[in-house]
């Protein structure tokens, strides 16, 4: 295998999804190095909650293929995938809600490829994984009493008990106080110190353009720009399908689409 090829963990090749008879995804060829840092950003309806969905088995892509490892996954269920070593975040948090955080991640953990006997995982690791997200102090609170942050950083402990290699979150930063999405940016920060690759959705581009070695632009259902973030946001098609008009330095804190 060549050097470059050994670096990449994730490769789609030409995959297209259609829905309703409508094309959702054309033509998408994309690889994520590994433990690097890409963002997929675009207006709302391009396609970027799709591509998750399709890298984690949960839509079935009619045409192209994708490729984990040098593993072809293309047609293997969620579960298979993850335990393959890739987790998911939601765009709208989805923890079990009646239970605490500290069971929530169990669960992750017991889900996770780590645990293949019948015993429930300890809570001691669970514990180890809320402290990772900042969230020791709820341990015992139930999912439903967390706030917003609180549970989009309760979904990525639990994602990270089923110990991913690659880690996919879907708007971790959408509807955050600034103080917040800081600590967004520094948990995204310290999960590729601890040799994650990520792949992130966020409409909040301080975040990905600050974090990220490389912006993926779609715009409905086609990839139009990769590269640099600076590069991408500067191009001129992700000008006019996204932004409206250039982005100055200063306002690259700004949501956009959503
Ligand atoms: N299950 C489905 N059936 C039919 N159409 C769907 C389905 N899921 C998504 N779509 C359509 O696919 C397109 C892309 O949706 P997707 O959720 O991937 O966009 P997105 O880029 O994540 O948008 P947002 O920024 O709003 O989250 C939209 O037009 C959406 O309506
Ligand atoms: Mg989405």
């Amino acid at each position: 295998m060549a050097a470059a090829e050994a670096q990449i963990t994730l490769a789609l090749e030409n995959v297209d999804v259609v829905m309703d008879s409508r094309p959702i995804l054309s033509s998408i060829s994309l690889t994520v190095e590994k433990r690097s840092i890409v963002s997929i950003i675009g207006p709302n309806g391009a396609g970027k909650t799709t591509l998750f969905n399709v890298i984690c088995g949960q839509v079935r892509p009619c045409a192209g293929r994708v490729i984990h490892e040098s593993r072809d996954i293309t047609r293997s269920q969620p579960h298979e995938i993850c335990h393959g070593g890739i987790s998911r975040t939601f765009q709208i948090p989805r923890p079990f809600p009646e239970m605490t955080a500290l069971e929530n991640v169990q669960a992750g953990l017991w889900f996770g490829k780590g645990c293949r006997d019948r015993r429930p995982p300890s809570a001691t690791a669970a514990a180890e994984l809320l402290e990772v997200v900042g969230l020791a102090h709820k341990e015992r609170a139930p999912a439903r009493e967390l706030t917003l942050s609180e549970q989009r950083r309760l979904e990525v402990a639990r994602a990270l008990g089923t110990r991913p290699r690659l880690l996919l979150l879907d708007e971790i930063a959408a509807g955050l106080s600034p103080g917040a999405i800081r600590h967004a940016v520094e948990l995204v920060l310290a999960l590729r110190e601890r040799g994650l690759t990520l792949l992130i959705i966020d409409h909040f581009l301080n975040l990905t353009a600050r974090v990220s070695d490389r912006l993926i632009a779609l715009d409905e259902g086609k990839l139009i720009v990769e590269g640099k973030p600076s590069d991408v946001l500067d191009s001129p098609s992700v000008i006019a399908s996204y932004l409206g008009e250039p982005l100055p330095e200063a306002g690259r804190g700004t949501t956009y689409g959503g």
